[in-house]
This record gives structure tokens, sequence and C-alpha cells, in this order.
């Protein structure tokens, strides 16, 4: 690699729903190499998702080693390290071992809606308070789910030798030498549990009966919570921690109020900057904590809308469905034709979160004819992730008072130029796409730029200088884009089961 002994280093430690990552920028933000290896994913029955947690410990250790032994870059210009994550994901470990208590629970896990059904009785406003709604997607009901029915959790809680964490959480525990239970403030802000104002809400923790002192210290994103214990960057501090979605923003320097990206991950995560108000929705969208960039700073908030599946909906086709066997291959099939056909397909594997909110809802495809080949079936997939989106961006719209002229984009789809092209078109706007696709960790090194002092503020973020991007423009007319939307709406009641 090519670099001088005066450049100075930030590492991005990204633990998303498929894989964990780590990656190196210099302090302009511009990436110099990365490594990364896939979870082990357990689906023990349609509504559970799980991974083993001590993979995310080992797997981001054996990338660290791999970049650092690549890439030969002296400890010695490494300022600090930033994590980002899956959000919500919980994870329940024994405080006097270290050790998980359970696999961790993943995300988009449906297995707490009877939990969630109950929680109204509560009379809690938990959208003013925590401005999320009631839904399995948060954290509170899957550490309920675990309290219930872990016999190991419930000991453990009874000799207050438990700890509970999102991913970020359990990462600090386990990588740094002081072994803080802390959570950074973006990341607490998905559990249910947190009040917009930063603090664990006393009112839902005894409503719900989540006893405080398993959770962990609520604390800013930029700030050093500890120094690595192990691997070859033994002594750099962790100096930076955001929520992924979160981290995506800031990657895009989506900071001034109003500045807008999506994020085409496992899901596809819409947020717009709010600055530091904090807007409630009324057309079906959360209301976030963006991050605390160091101790003192005010809240900066965000409004958001999740769509529950995107890229996981690419992995199942072509895993479990083998409809063809990689992504470029998807790609060619689905290019192959022009239209679907009249195929509709609504990826709603978990349900179906932002703006509807129904739990019950299941993915369907309508519309097969004898005609239909996989080609079709492909790019109505496709579709089926770029309507998701369209959704989201009308309640934006609407609860912003705006018609949206641009929108930004990243993550492991928009490698696809197909996929971009319906997106455009069936949202009527043009794309704004950078050529550095790893944003999410892009926006963690910047934070842990912040926590470590390499940066100031978000002003320095401001002014590092742009890096190279396209615009994808859309060709459908108005009257194509409104009757295949009208198609699609009628679809989304088909979804529900209940
Ligand atoms: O809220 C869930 C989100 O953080 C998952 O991110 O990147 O795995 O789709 P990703």
């Amino acid at each position: 690699l090519d670099f001088s002994m005066s450049d100075q280093f930030l590492g991005a430690i990204d633990i998303g729903t498929g894989s964990t990552r780590f990656i190196v920028f210099d302090s302009n933000g511009r990436k110099v190499i990365s490594e990364s290896e896939d979870l082990t994913q357990y689906f023990p029955n349609p509504e559970r998702h799980e991974q083993n947690p001590e993979e995310y410990v080992d797997k981001t250790l054996s990338c660290i080693d791999a970049v650092i032994k690549k890439s030969k870059i002296p400890k010695s210009q490494f300022r600090g390290i930033g994590i980002t994550n899956q959000r919500e994901t919980v994870i329940a470990w024994n405080k006097s071992t270290g050790k998980p208590l359970h696999h961790s629970i993943i995300w988009d896990d449906s297995r707490t809606h009877e939990i969630c059904k109950d929680m109204p009785k509560h009379n809690i406003d938990f959208q003013a308070k925590t401005g999320l709604t009631i839904s399995t997607y948060f954290s509170a009901s899957k550490i309920i789910w675990l309290i219930k029915n872990i016999p190991a959790v419930k000991e453990a809680l009874l000799h207050n030798n438990c700890l509970f964490g999102t991913v970020e959480s359990w990462m600090i525990y386990n990588l740094t030498h002081e072994k803080r239970h802390v959570t950074d403030i973006s990341n607490a802000s998905r559990t249910l549990l947190m009040n917009l104002q930063g603090f664990w809400d006393e009112d839902i923790l005894k409503a719900l009966q989540v006893p405080q002192n398993a959770l962990p210290e609520i604390v800013t994103c930029s700030e050093v919570y500890g120094h690595m214990a192990k691997g070859p960057l033994e002594g750099i501090p962790i100096s930076g921690s955001l929520g992924d979605q979160q981290a995506a923003l800031l990657g895009h320097k989506c900071i001034d109020p109003g500045s807008i990206k999506n994020t085409y991950g496992t899901g596809a995560f819409l947020l717009m900057s709010t600055g530091n108000s904090i807007i409630q929705s009324k057309s079906g969208l959360l209301t976030t904590v963006y991050g605390q960039f160091s101790k003192g700073k005010p809240i900066h908030y965000a409004l958001e809308g999740s769509v529950e599946n995107a890229g996981s909906v690419i992995r199942w086709a072509i895993s479990k469905l083998h409809l063809c066997s990689t992504v470029e291959e998807f790609e060619s099939q689905a290019s192959s034709v022009t239209d679907t056909e009249g195929v509709v397909f609504v990826p709603s594997f978990s349900g179906l979160f932002a703006p509807h909110w129904r739990p019950d809802a299941r993915g369907i495809i309508t519309g097969l004819t004898q005609h239909t080949t996989r080609a079709h079936i492909l790019r109505a997939i496709l579709e089926g992730i770029c309507f998701r989106t369209r959704e989201v961006v009308d309640s934006l719209a609407e609860d912003a008072g705006v018609k949206l002229e641009k929108l930004s984009v990243d993550g492991g789809m928009t490698k696809n130029s197909l996929f971009l092209e319906m997106q455009a078109n069936i949202l009527g706007m043009k794309l704004v796409v950078p050529a550095e696709r790893d944003l999410t960790a892009l926006g963690t090194s910047y934070a842990a730029g912040i926590g470590c002092g390499l940066y100031k503020g978000l002003d320095d973020i401001q002014k590092i200088p742009k890096q190279p991007q396209h615009e994808v423009t859309y060709t459908w007319d108005d009257e194509k884009r409104n009757k295949r939307l009208e198609e699609w709406r009628k679809t989304i009641p088909k979804t529900f089961i209940n």
C-alpha cells in the first residue's frame, strides 16, 4: 500500500446482519483497505433469526489481523477505531464469565409479537417518549422474551449477574481492556426503552419490568470507551460508535437538517437529519437519535423509514430458491426482460415495517401466468424493494411537506445498475450514487475521529473533500409510474395473514 509515515488512520468495525468488516480510512475519509467475513445465520423457525455473538468478536479480530498483515500500516499511525452495527439486535451475557447466555436475537426476528400485543395495556405513549412504535423490531420485546423464556437469563438476573446490550455494547465489552458496559445513544434510541432526551425511561422500565442495572450506561457516539485489548491494534482507543444507519447518514455528510440518504443493506433504511429538533412523524416513520458527537454536545435527531427486507431477498432468491447463483447473474437475468409482465412481489418476510407496521404481513408474489419466467420473477423482486422504498419516501415527503428531488444512496445493492435505474423510475427522482459504497464504515470512522481528537467536531467533517459520485436519472413518465404504483398499493393488503 502506498502511504507515508505521516499519514494518520482510523479503523472502522462494521458488524452488519450479513457480515463483519474491518475497514481503514485515512484522515480525508479515503478507504485504504478492507476485509470482511460472513456471519452464520440461524433461522430456527420461520419467525426466528439468531446469530452467535462470539462469532462477531472472533471474525472481527480475524479481519483486523488480515488488514494489518496485508497493509503493514504500523499501529502507531492509528488514531482511533469506530464501531458501527446492525441495530436493535439483543445479546444477554453473564457478568462473571463474559459468556453469552443465549444466541443474539436479530432485529428482524418476530418471535415477540405476543409480547408486543400486550404492551398497549400499560397506557404509555411510546411514540411520544421514544419516537418509536410498538414493534417486534425494537430491542425491548427481545429483552422481555429472554427474561421470560431463558432460565440462564432469569438465574443470572436473580444474582445481579446478567448484562444486556446491543451489538456495539457487546463488542466494546469484549474488545477493550476496560470492559465497560456501555451503549452509545444512537443504538440506545432503538431499544424502545430510552426516551428522546437520552435517558432510560423510568416509566417504561417499570411497566415492562426491565431492570435498569442489567442495562448499559448510555454514552455519546464520540468519546473513548476503552482501548483494544487484543490483536495487532492492542492499545488503540475505541473512540466512536454509531448504529449503522445513523453512521451511513454521517458517511453521506447529511448533517444539515433536511439532508437525506437511503442505504440498501439486509434491509433498506431512509434517514433524514432533523438537526437538533425532535420531529414526530405523522406518516408512520420513526423519530430516532442520529447521534451525540462528544460529551456535552447537543443531541442530533433524524426521521427514519425502515424497510425490513432488501439484500436479504436477493440472498434468499440465490441461496434458498436457487433462482440464480450470483448477484451478477441476478442482474443479467432481470435485465433480459423489459417488464415483469404483471408479476408483483412484496418482500415482507418479517412483517411490514414503515409506514404500515404490520407484524402479520408475509411476502407474496402475484400475477403469475404461463408466460412468467424466472427473469420476470427476479425483476419483480428488485422492483418490490424499490416500491417499498417509494412508500417510505412518500411518507417522508408528507412529513417534511416538500417534494424531494434527489436521493443519496449507498449499500451493496447500489452496485446493481439495473436496480438503480428501476429505483429512479419508481421514485421519479434522481439518485446520487457515491463511488465509495462503504459509507456506514466511513460514518463511524468520522465519529471515532471526533472521539479521539483527530477532528474537532462536525464542522471538520463538513470540510473533508467531497468524494466522486454520479447521478442516475429516470425515464418513466408519470402515467407509467402511477399505474405501476396503483398496482403495488392494491397488493399490500394481500400480504396480511390476519
Ligand atoms: O435496524 C437494522 C439495521 O441496522 C440493519 O442493518 O446493514 O444489516 O441492513 P443492515
